[in-house]
């Protein structure tokens, strides 16, 4: 409760007399320990920073609304889309993945795109990226792709060298590396940018049939990017770009929209597709699965407080509702443990009940005390306080959310997760669809991000690019002004 004449007071609420000077035994000190108000301001700012997420520290958000503008109940029971024009509050959290919370904005990266819908039945989260695909298919590698992003045990120093080591002996990274080297590796602001699921998800309808399906959010702004000299100026002038552009454009009352679209496929279609559906590096064909539009996203608040409505969201693909389900996606898999863990690491064991966190459906769980336990007795049912119970107006699941049985088959084994897989289509497409210019910049860019890599692994690399396509690998190789034999396991310098 403020005072009427906001008068100042210590967190336990007494008034403080004196904001300037610490309590001393004569003018030239020494301080006296019973100096609590000096001791409660020291120790506060000592435990002001949280851990930083440990990949996606540097963020911008804000809070937005969703609308249903087309129906899809025949593929989801799921009741944020149960109607055309419903309306579902959100909150959003754009960021780059491996820079820390003190990075620059407009660095070359993938961002992350995440969005925690507040829906009737608790949080819908879609922790997704500006790209379709990921570089790696096996969760077993993620630690290992992201300690060759961060930085180097000795120097400290972000290396090149590593990057492309393990991307050279990890062929499935193509799609995504491509991707990142594009125009599309540096967007301007994250409004400029499209938004992806990227993973294999499933809806279930009222019939109980299963679809699998994967969310995507295309920008209403247009894709606007900065080529890499574009940026290097950027950054030279602010590093704080993407939080200016977002925050001022909202304050502005210039809102960012995304068009939300799935693409959908029968269940049983994924024992028929050439390609592994559940494969996260790779795209199901647009002519195959069309997409199929079904509302808008509009950011239209700013966070009022950064630190608690952006810097404490917790997002996690595990928070799934009635009518959206996982699929066999080994990475899917992984991620529905992993941030849940992250989250009670990083905010601790309550961090859902935190306000930007915080369901705003009913809630009713059975989960006890603990740290920063800050939420009332039992839902209002204080003798509920164990389950099953005879409790009269207790919490009691309900089959009616029941999700339909999931077909799994097959023995349990490492398998090897490169086996059979055709990394190198999907990317020559990709390839294929650019104009010279975009060509030009990506081998331009390639070239750049490899300076100081060692010719086996530069050569390694290139044949890579060259089974996508010929031309992908001379263009680089021209880019890097050296030989470049196909197969070689070495590479000439040119004189
Ligand atoms: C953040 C793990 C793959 C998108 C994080 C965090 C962890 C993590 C631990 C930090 C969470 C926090 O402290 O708040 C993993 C693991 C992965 C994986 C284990 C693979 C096995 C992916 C993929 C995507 C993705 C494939 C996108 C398709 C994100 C995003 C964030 C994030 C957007 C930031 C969320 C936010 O805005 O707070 N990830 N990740 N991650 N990850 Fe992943």
């Amino acid at each position: 409760m403020n005072q009427p004449n906001s008068r100042l007071t210590t967190s336990a609420g007494n008034p403080i007399a004196d904001n300037q000077n610490s309590l001393s035994a004569g003018p030239r000190g020494p301080l006296l320990l019973q100096d609590y108000q000096l001791i409660e301001k020291l120790a506060h700012q000592n435990r002001e920073r949280i851990p930083e997420r440990v990949v996606h520290a540097k963020g911008w958000g804000a809070f937005g609304t969703f609308t249903v503008t087309h129906d899809i109940s025949q593929y989801t029971c799921a009741k944020v889309f149960s109607e055309v024009g419903k309306k579902t509050e959100l909150v959003s959290r754009f960021s780059t993945v491996a820079g820390e919370l003190g990075a620059a904005d407009a660095e070359r990266d993938v961002r992350g795109f995440s969005l925690k819908f507040y829906t009737e039945e608790g949080n819908w989260d879609v922790v997704g990226n500006n790209t379709p695909v990921f570089f790696v298919r096996d969760p077993y590698k993620f630690p290992d792709f992201i300690h060759t992003q961060k930085r180097h045990p000795r120097t400290n120093l972000r290396s090149p060298k590593a990057m492309w080591d393990f991307w050279s002996l990890s062929p499935e990274s193509l799609h995504q590396v491509t991707i990142l080297m594009s125009d599309r590796g540096i967007p301007v602001a994250p409004m400029y940018m499209n938004g992806y699921g990227s993973h294999t998800y499933s809806f279930w309808n009222a019939q109980g049939e299963r679809f699998w399906v994967k969310f995507h959010f295309k920008t209403q702004q247009g894709h606007r990017h900065y080529t890499n000299e574009e940026a290097e100026k950027v950054i030279g002038q602010s590093r704080e770009t993407y939080q200016e552009e977002l925050f001022g454009a909202i304050e502005k009352g210039e809102f960012p929209k995304w068009t939300m679209y799935v693409q959908v496929m029968p269940e049983l279609d994924a024992e028929k597709t050439s390609y592994n559906p559940f494969d996260l590096t790779k795209v199901w064909p647009h002519g195959e699965y069309p997409l199929i539009e079904v509302g808008e996203i509009e950011l239209n608040k700013n966070a009022d407080n950064y630190f608690t409505d952006i810097e404490m969201a917790a997002y996690s693909p595990s928070n799934v509702v009635p009518g959206i389900g996982f699929s066999p996606d080994k990475m899917l898999q992984a991620r529905v443990f992993s941030y849940a863990d992250a989250h009670r690491y990083r905010l601790g064991t309550h961090y859902e009940a935190l306000p930007v966190n915080r369901p705003k459906s009913t809630l009713n769980h059975y989960h006890k005390d603990g740290a920063m336990r800050f939420f009332t007795n039992d839902f209002g049912n204080p003798d509920a306080y164990y389950e099953p119970n005879t409790v009269e107006g207790a919490a009691r699941e309900d089959a009616s959310v029941k999700e339909p049985p999931l077909k799994i088959s097959g023995d349990a084994d490492r398998y090897d997760h490169r086996d059979g897989n055709d990394d190198y289509t999907q990317p020559g497409n990709l390839y294929r669809l650019f104009n010279d210019e975009q060509r030009d910049r990506l081998h331009r860019n390639i070239a750049g991000a490899m300076q100081g890599v060692p010719f086996e692994i530069v050569t390694r690399q290139l044949n890579h690019f060259h089974k996508c396509d010929p031309a992908y690998a001379a263009g680089i190789a021209a880019a890097l002004e050296i030989e470049f034999s196909p197969e070689e396991e070495t590479a000439s310098c040119p004189a």
